[in-house]
This record gives structure tokens, C-alpha cells and sequence, in this order.
């Protein structure tokens, strides 16, 4: 059979080599990589430009349900759209269970908000915020056999956390099933005490929000975590690592030889805690997320993090809520005390144009390492490499085909739902000029030519960042 698609003359980047080749699609999948490849019924030449796996952004929350009157701005439609056309061709969102709700329930309730709407491959995380025996006994290790292979917990936020001893249940149930538990590491109850006292002292604009989750709440709970993964002697991928103190707790674990492993997100390379405040202006509730970011300091170390092998993936954790939307940053419509302001940011969209620009063509990681942390780690982590996560014969064509120029970042050249992108003028040096879902074009460097519905859900398969247990 004649091929689908050829690209021709691609400088193929995977996680371990870049080549110059042709790469031929047939049914959706790369069916041949090599010199000279015969004509296809479609031809695109690429004239040696580099080709990287399409994204895998294996943190991002759509249309999660909220407590109060926030709502997120992206649902499986808009937020699918912005990750195409940023490079990302995989999301991994997740089914959060609610308090007294079936992890069932939330499963389905949750393929209902995705059906006929993603336009990007989808699976799911669950979000185990209620852990009771039925739970722990029978629905989680039936979801984990259906291809829900990875659960995230929270050590913090009263509608989701767990105690100690819950946590501990949990992780119990990842490793007599071989799932991968991710992990939120914030001291809970720390951070509540501080919002008190600042709320005490009239301190109630949003900068305090970095005030009252100092890295040390995160390092305490990142060390609890470690301790309590090494006692039931399970993986765990502790998410979203803000700065030196966590880090200093997973370097300890690591050489102690548990098998912990990190995420990071590009809030903690490209913000710092003053993108939240000089002063008590209102503005800084754009980047309001948690844990909060650090200082240049920290950018410096996660760099580092990234560079040398402490980080096995990197994520966007976007959580999209409007700026000027009584749904969004300002409740009900008000600026409210730093509490009350909805968590998260955008960044689907340019989470890998980011490190594309800062990380590979700025010198501080390899196009090797850019792979590894955005599409490949993240598909062996949770279970859909070698389907997604690289560039190899019968791996899915899901690719994108970079355009090294100076642009930058503008919020009304994204296409997500909110009105605001907290790298609002940051330079660029490269965007993605092509993104390819299973061989077909869903971003052509000018608009998103991709479509409802076309994006399909994914069953996980077991974590393959470890060797299997045997
Ligand atoms: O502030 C954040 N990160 N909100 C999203 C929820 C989470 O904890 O990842
Ligand atoms: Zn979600
Ligand atoms: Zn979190
Ligand atoms: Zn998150």
C-alpha cells in the first residue's frame, strides 16, 4: 500500500539521537523512517527542519468542577484546540472524584465532558479524594485494570486532601496493582496557620498567597511523602516542584536509591513570587498557583533539575480560570483575600515552545533532554509508550515540526478560553509551524485545522519508567 504522508528531509529528534530522514505515515502510525522513501499520496518537505514527538502533557485540568462559584475556562474542546496548536498532541487530564461521589461515577462523568470534544488524544489521571474501603478494595483496582493506571493525591486543599494514613492506603493499592501515584506535597495544615496570621494582620492581597506556602511547607511534605512511599515500597512522581528545598529532599531520596521521581512545570523556570505582587495590586491573581513561584534563584535550580536527570517530566499544570470573570480570579465578581482566589494558570499552549526557546536553542538542555521531559518520560510514566512519546516505527505520527524564528508570547494569538497568559511578551525563539495528530495536520503554523471529536481516549497501560516487578 501506497503511504498516506511523507515527510521529507526531517531532522528527527527522539529522546536518544536526532537523524535526518523521511518519515512515512500510513493508517495514522509511522510506518517507515528512512532515506529516499517512495512518494506518498501526500508530500510535505520539511527541508531539514526538526521534527519532535507531538506533546505529551501528562498535568493539565479540564472542565474539573470546582468548589464555589469557580469555574475553569477550558473544557475538552478549548483546551484540546490550545494544546494542538501549541505541539501537544496528548493530554492527560484528570477524573477528579468528589468527597462521598464513586471513583466510577467521576470516571464516566468525566468521559462525558471529553466526547466529542477533544481534538487531541486524551487519558486520564484519577484524583482520589475519598479513599473508602469499596474504594480502596474494589473500584480502584478495577479502573486500574481498565487503563486508569495513575492516581494523583493532595497532602493540601480541605476538598481533595488526605491524612497520612489515607495516603498510605493508596499507595498500598499502586503497588499491589502497578499503578503510579503522583503526588501534591504541601503541609496543609502549615499553610493554613500562616493564611490565618496573615489574614490577622490585614495581609490579604494576593502576593501573601506566596507567603503562606513558603518552600518549607513544600519540603516538609515532600520529605512526608518520600517516607511514606519508602514504607509501603512503591514509586511515586511527586508533581510540580517549585524550587530548591523539594529538590534537595528528592536528590536525598534518590540517593538513597527509592524510586522517586519529579515533575516540574514552566511557572517554576519563567515566574517568580513578584509576578504575584510588588505591592497589593490585584493584578498578581493571574499568577496565583500552588505551590507558588520561588525567585531567580530557584529558576537556576530547576534548570539544573531539568539538565542533569532530577526531573522525569515537565507539565504544564494548567488550570485555566478567567482574569476578569466573577468564575475566575475576582469571586463573585470582587477581589478577594488571597483564600478565596481560584488556584492555577494557564500554559498548554506554550509549555513546549517555552522550553524549546529557553531550554534547547538557549543552550541549557539538550534536544535529547527536550524530548525526554515533554513527550517520551511522560508516555512511559503513565503507560502509552511506545504507542506515544516518540518518533519509531509503529509508534502513533503524532509530531511536530518546529519554525526557529523570534516571535512573542501574545495572549490573543493563543487559543484557550482565558483572557490572559501570564508570559505575555515573553520572546520566543521557535513555535511549532506544524502539529500532526495520527498523520493529519491539526495546527499549520497559522490556525488550527484539527476537529472536534477526533481526538480518542487512551487506555493506559503499566508505568514503564521502572523495570516490571517481578
Ligand atoms: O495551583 C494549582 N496548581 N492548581 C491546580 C491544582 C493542582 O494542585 O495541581
Ligand atoms: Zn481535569
Ligand atoms: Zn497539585
Ligand atoms: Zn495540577
Amino acid at each position: 500500500d501506497a503511504l498516506d504522508l511523507v515527510l521529507r528531509n526531517a531532522r528527527v529528534a527522539t529522546a536518544a539521537d536526532t537523524f535526518v530522514c523521511d518519515i512515512g505515515v500510513r493508517g495514522g502510525r509511522i510506518a517507515l523512517l528512512g532515506e529516499g522513501l517512495p512518494a506518498g499520496k501526500r508530500e510535505i518537505d520539511i527541508a531539514g527542519r526538526t521534527v519532535t514527538p507531538g506533546g505529551v502533557d501528562a498535568h493539565c485540568h479540564l472542565d474539573q468542577p470546582m468548589e464555589g462559584p469557580a469555574k475553569m475556562a477550558d473544557d475538552f474542546l478549548t483546551g484540546t484546540r490550545s494544546a494542538a496548536c501549541g505541539g501537544t498532541t496528548t493530554v492527560i487530564p484528570f477524573a477528579a472524584q468528589m468527597k462521598g461521589q464513586s471513583l466510577e461515577a467521576a470516571v464516566l462523568d468525566y468521559h462525558g465532558r471529553a466526547e466529542g470534544k477533544a481534538s487531541v488524544d486524551y487519558a486520564f489521571h484519577l484524583i482520589v479524594s475519598d479513599p473508602t474501603p469499596t474504594v480502596l478494595a474494589k473500584e480502584l483496582p478495577a479502573l486500574i485494570a481498565q487503563g486508569y493506571t495513575s492516581f494523583k493525591v493532595y497532602m493540601t486543599y480541605d476538598d481533595l486532601k488526605l491524612d497520612d494514613g489515607q495516603v498510605l492506603d493508596v499507595l498500598d493499592v499502586a503497588r499491589t496493582h502497578g499503578a503510579l501515584a503522583m503526588i501534591h506535597a504541601e503541609n496543609a495544615d502549615c499553610i493554613e496557620w500562616l493564611t490565618k496570621r496573615l489574614e490577622a494582620a490585614g495581609r490579604t492581597a494576593p502576593r501573601w498567597h506566596a507567603h503562606a506556602r513558603p518552600m518549607l511547607v513544600e519540603r516538609e511534605a515532600t520529605h512526608r511523602a518520600i517516607a511514606l512511599s519508602e514504607l509501603v515500597d512503591v514509586p511515586i512522581l511527586i508533581v510540580h516542584v517549585s524550587g530548591r528545598e523539594a529538590i534537595e529532599q528528592i536528590r536525598w531520596a534518590r540517593a538513597q536509591g527509592l524510586p522517586v521521581f519529579a515533575e516540574t512545570c514552566p511557572q517554576y523556570l519563567f515566574l517568580t513570587a513578584e509576578d504575584l505582587g510588588i505591592d497589593d495590586s490585584y493584578q498578581g491573581a493571574r499568577c496565583v498557583c500552588s505551590p507558588p513561584p520561588r525567585d531567580k534563584a530557584n529558576q537556576q535550580r530547576i534548570w539544573e533539575g531539568l539538565a542533569d536527570g532530577l526531573f522525569t517530566v515537565f507539565s504544564s499544570d494548567h488550570a485555566p480560570f478567567r482574569f476578569e470573570d466573577p468564575q475566575g480570579k475576582k469571586p463573585g465578581g470582587q477581589e478577594v483575600p488571597f483564600r478565596h482566589i481560584p488556584n492555577g494558570i494557564p500554559g498548554l499552549e506554550t509549555r513546549l515552545a517555552l522550553l524549546y526557546s529557553e531550554g534547547v536553542l538557549g543552550g541549557r538542555i539538550t534536544l535529547q533532554k527536550f524530548v525526554e521531559l515533554t513527550a517520551t518520560n511522560p508516555a512511559k510514566a503513565y503507560g502509552l509508550h511506545p504507542r506515544k512519546g516518540t518518533i519509531a516505527v509503529g509508534s502513533d505520527a503524532d509530531l511536530v515540526v518546529w519554525d526557529e524564528r523570534e516571535l512573542t508570547v501574545r495572549n490573543e494569538r493563543l487559543h484557550h478560553a482565558v483572557d490572559y497568559t501570564p508570559y505575555e511578551g515573553t520572546p520566543l525563539k521557535a513555535w511549532p509551524g506544524l502539529t500532526l495528530l495520527r498523520g493529519e495536520v491539526v495546527w499549520d503554523g497559522q490556525r488550527f485545522t484539527g476537529a472536534a471529536g477526533r481526538g480518542r481516549f487512551l487506555p493506559c497501560g503499566t508505568p514503564s519508567l521502572l523495570p516490571r516487578r517481578t
